[in-house]
Parts: C-alpha cells; sequence; structure tokens
C-alpha cells in the first residue's frame, strides 16, 4: 500500500490545516502587491500569452549542441482561448441574481458595479468556440514554430509530411485550422494571402484514443467519479475561507458558493475581458492565491500527477508520438526508402490530453525523483500558497498549452557516424525531462528506455476496460461520506479494471 499513503496523509494534513489556519494571513491582506497580476493567475482558464510569459526563466536551455539539426516535430496543442461553455453561461446568469442580493443587503457598502450587473454572456445559447484571440493564439504560435524551425517547415505543403490531428470537438479543430492557416500562410495561391488549403483529419468521437483517452478510457471516467466529491470538498474550504474573508473586508454576506460562482467570473472576465477590477477585484492576491491553488488542486488530482490512471492511460499518444520518431529516422537512414518523410505531426485536442502527455514526459514536478516516475507512483500533491509549487495550472496548462518534442540529427565529433537528440518544449521553451538525468537533450535510446518504456508495461485495454459498472448514486455509503480517496483502497499491481470491481465490491 506503499504508493498510497503520502495521497492520504495529505488529505488529512490539508484538511486540518484549512481548518486550524482558517484565519491566519487573510485579514492583512492588501491588494497592489508588486507585480501581481491576476491575469497570470487563472489556472487552466489562464489566456496563452499570460502563461507563457510565466516560462521566461524557468529553466536555461543551453544552446542547441553543434552539429544537431531539428529532422522532426511532435506537437501536442490544447485549444486557444475559448468563450464560457453553456453551462458556465447558465452559472453566471444565476449569479446576477444572487448578486443583486448580496449588494441590496449591503446598501451603500456594495460596489457600484454589483447592483445591477448582467452577465456579459447572457442570453447566449451556445458556448465553448473558439474566440477570435484563441485563432490568434494558434496563428501566431504556428508562425514562431515555422521561424524557429525552417528546416521542418520548409517542404511543400503535403498531408503525409505535415499531418494536422484534432479532436471532433469544435475548438480544438478551429484551432488545428488557425494553426494550418499560420503554418502555410504565403506557401499557395488562395487569395491575397497566398493561402494553401491544408487537411485536418480526427478519429471518431467514442473511438479517439489518441486525444480523447480521458473520455474513451471508461475506467478513468469511473475513477474520476469517485475522486471527484474528495477534491471538491477541498475547493468547497477554500472557498468557505475566502468568502468569510470577503464578508469581513468588504461587508458583502457572500457564501462559498457565491465565491465560487465569483472566482468563475473573475476568470472568465480577466481572461477574455480584460477586466480585473469587478469579481477579480473582490479578492486580495493571496485570496486569487488560494482559489489559484484549489483550481490546480484540482487538476492535480483529476488530471495529472495525483492518481496514476490519469496519465498512464495516454499510452496511446505515447506510443504514436514513438513510431513517428522511428518513421522519421528510418526514413532518413535509407535514403531508398518508399515512405513519405513526416516533418511534424500537429495534434490539436485539450487540457485532458496535454496534462497527461506532460506527466507521461515527467515535467513539472517538484523534487525530481526519477525512481518514483519509473514506477508511476503518484506524487505529493502541490502545496498551499504561500510556499512555492511548481504545479501552476497557469503555466501547465492556459489556453493554447502546447508540448512540442523536437527530434534533432547530430553528426558526431568522431566523425561519420549521427545520433538523435529529443528536446522537449513546453509553451515553447526548452525544458529537461527527469528520465533523461535532467538534461535538454536527450539521446532517443535514453529516452525511449527512461521516459517511454516505463509507462508501455500496460495497455489501453487493460487499463481502462471496466469489467462490472454498476453505481446507484442515490445510496451515498459510509465510504463516500468520509470522503476517502479511492485509491486508498486500491490494490497495487491489479490492473484497473479488478480495481474497479474491488471498489464496487466495497460499495455493496
Ligand atoms: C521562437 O523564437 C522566439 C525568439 O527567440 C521565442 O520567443 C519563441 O518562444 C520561440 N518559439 C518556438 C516555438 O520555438
Ligand atoms: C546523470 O548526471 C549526473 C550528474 O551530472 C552524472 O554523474 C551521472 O553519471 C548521469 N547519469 C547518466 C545515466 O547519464
Amino acid at each position: 500500500m506503499g504508493m498510497s499513503v503520502a495521497p492520504f496523509f495529505f488529505y488529512v494534513l490539508a484538511i486540518a490545516f484549512l481548518g486550524v489556519f482558517c484565519s491566519r494571513g487573510l485579514e492583512s491582506v492588501q491588494a497592489g502587491e508588486a507585480g501581481f497580476d491576476v491575469r497570470q493567475h487563472l489556472s487552466s482558464s489562464t489566456r496563452y500569452e499570460w502563461g507563457k510569459s510565466l516560462m521566461a526563466g524557468y529553466e536555461d536551455p543551453g544552446n542547441v549542441p553543434v552539429g544537431c539539426t531539428p529532422i522532426h516535430i511532435n506537437l501536442v496543442a490544447r485549444h486557444g482561448t475559448r468563450g464560457p461553455t453553456k453551462k458556465r453561461i447558465k452559472e453566471l446568469e444565476k449569479l446576477a441574481k444572487r448578486l443583486h442580493e448580496v449588494a441590496a443587503q449591503a446598501g451603500n457598502t456594495a460596489p457600484a458595479w454589483m447592483r445591477d450587473w448582467r452577465s456579459p454572456w447572457e442570453g447566449k445559447k451556445v458556448g465553448g468556440e473558439l474566440l477570435p484571440i484563441g485563432e490568434e493564439e494558434m496563428y501566431y504560435l504556428a508562425q514562431r514554430y515555422r521561424n524557429n524551425y525552417t528546416e521542418i517547415f520548409e517542404d511543400d505543403y503535403h498531408p503525409e509530411t505535415y499531418p494536422i490531428i484534432t479532436t471532433q470537438v469544435g475548438r480544438s479543430s478551429a484551432s488545428a485550422v488557425a494553426f494550418g492557416i499560420g503554418s502555410f500562410a504565403g506557401r499557395g495561391t488562395l487569395g491575397p494571402g497566398k493561402q494553401r488549403a491544408f487537411a485536418v483529419v480526427s478519429d471518431s468521437k467514442g473511438n479517439d484514443i489518441h486525444l480523447r483517452f480521458h473520455d474513451t478510457c471508461m475506467a478513468y471516467k469511473q475513477s474520476k467519479k469517485y475522486r471527484m466529491p474528495a477534491v471538491e470538498k477541498l475547493q468547497a474550504e477554500v472557498y468557505e475561507l475566502v468568502a468569510k474573508a470577503v464578508k469581513e473586508r468588504l461587508g458583502l454576506a457572500v457564501t462559498a458558493e457565491d465565491v465560487s460562482s465569483l472566482w468563475l467570473l473573475c476568470k472568465n472576465e480577466a481572461s477574455l475581458l480584460d477586466i480585473v477590477d469587478r469579481a477579480c477585484g473582490l479578492f486580495t492576491p493571496e485570496e486569487i492565491e488560494l482559489l489559484e491553488w484549489a483550481d490546480d488542486l484540482q487538476m492535480h488530482h483529476l488530471k495529472g500527477y495525483g492518481e496514476t490512471l490519469n496519465y498512464r492511460m495516454g499510452v496511446p499518444l505515447l506510443e504514436d508520438v514513438v513510431q513517428s520518431m522511428d518513421r522519421a529516422m528510418a526514413t532518413l537512414k535509407d535514403s531508398n526508402s518508399e515512405t513519405a518523410t513526416e516533418k511534424a505531426r500537429l495534434r490539436f485536442a485539450h487540457a485532458e490530453t496535454v496534462i497527461p502527455f506532460i506527466c507521461l514526459l515527467g515535467l513539472f514536478l517538484d523534487d525530481v525523483d526519477v525512481k518514483s516516475i519509473q514506477s508511476e507512483e503518484p506524487f505529493q500533491a502541490p502545496p498551499r500558497p504561500p510556499k512555492h509549487r511548481v504545479w501552476r495550472g497557469a503555466m501547465v496548462a492556459p489556453f493554447g498549452a502546447n508540448t512540442a518534442l523536437v527530434l534533432h540529427k547530430c553528426s558526431l565529433d568522431s566523425g561519420t557516424g549521427e545520433e538523435f537528440l529529443v528536446q522537449a518544449l513546453h509553451n515553447e521553451k526548452s525544458v529537461s525531462m527527469p528520465g533523461c538525468n535532467g538534461t535538454h537533450f536527450c539521446p532517443i535510446e535514453v529516452f525511449k528506455k527512461h521516459v517511454v518504456a516505463p509507462h508501455l508495461k500496460r495497455s489501453f485495454e487493460s487499463l481502462c476496460t471496466v469489467a462490472v459498472e454498476h453505481q446507484p448514486p442515490e445510496r451515498q455509503s459510509w465510504f463516500h461520506r468520509l470522503f476517502v480517496p479511492f485509491y486508498l483502497f486500491r490494490w497495487p499491481g491489479k490492473p484497473a479494471h479488478a480495481q474497479s470491481i474491488c471498489q464496487s465490491e466495497l460499495e455493496l
């Protein structure tokens, strides 16, 4: 049970911590802390430019070794900035009513905007679409890749040279198109921009195990459902804490639920409309950091390192990446080869795709422990602010987040031979992989052995098949009321579907 102990202690500590220290540090806070910009603290709702700015000074990549040329890029990108989804639009409409009540109750002390506030998205019947700002993120991202990797993007367009792959979700496929326009503008004959038409392909929604495994891996969906209440409890504790502080400071009778919706509003106003003095203005920087942390915790537990299945299920994507590298090397080595030379494999998907991919590569880890990466154990949850943490949603998975593996061909000093090095970029910045001993340029053999191979021990099927699926939602057992994390009751070494059965048996 070794693997389960650390996260469990975390839960106990976190709950105790929030309980005991709940009044600590929140009263004496004033806004205007030097350099604090809420737009860099919106977790996965952060716009790309702000998320990218956080990568500055993250690591010093050093220079590309002499004699190396990039020959292939594997890209995994999240869609660009999008509008709020339908569910969130509804939530914000409800919030309007609540804010009027809160403002009326507070009288003159209520902020003026609150009294007659209406959601900017009121009455919208569709949501979640890629916004113009999101199109621009993808377009200019493509142009930077193209300018920095001229060797990769210099060929004539062909769908086998530059496959563009997306999920069947509008904002992702629109992101793929915006990236394609940026990549091939000026290379065709269409219109004044000399556009080139390009192909965008996807797996069907129900079978997409390469980019939508969060939706096709049944064991994950089940495990997420079981783990969700415990995570929501952690978040609710933060909202409670912040509600109390806001009430004391501003005299506004907000509930934890209101704070949750106001945080949603703050994220959308700041990220999409650059409004930072309304909903966001109700919170101090310290409170915003707590709210951000609550989002990041959820990301850790349900999408990231918090549970191995979260990223193990990304194995088909990892295999696809390695196979495309193998093909690129094989065609280079054999000049008579019949296969087309693929130069870049460009994928457009979701936070639920990029985050697991990052975890498979071992990026963004505190106190890097290569052994635990290779044994795929869950890691410590990100520490509560003001403690520093590496795992920040704003940096890991803002809108437009992109992780690329660049394959370099390098001639060896000794003369004839050549070697292939893999470099990881996150949001365009070179990052080291712990499995590669913290280096930025990792020999392909080391990459395969220490980064990839440990994850290939299990197949998608063995991880994701759910043999028995029954969970009466009304019957909340003692097990759930205690908010014990699901994986405490896992049997290490058993495949996920067997564990799901154990869980069901415990239930009934
Ligand atoms: C391209 O180079 C610019 C300038 O050095 C840099 O800011 C940007 O992050 C790079 N982007 C990529 C995709 O390499
Ligand atoms: C990893 O790096 C350390 C320190 O630079 C070095 O001593 C060690 O030999 C390296 N290990 C491998 C496998 O390259």
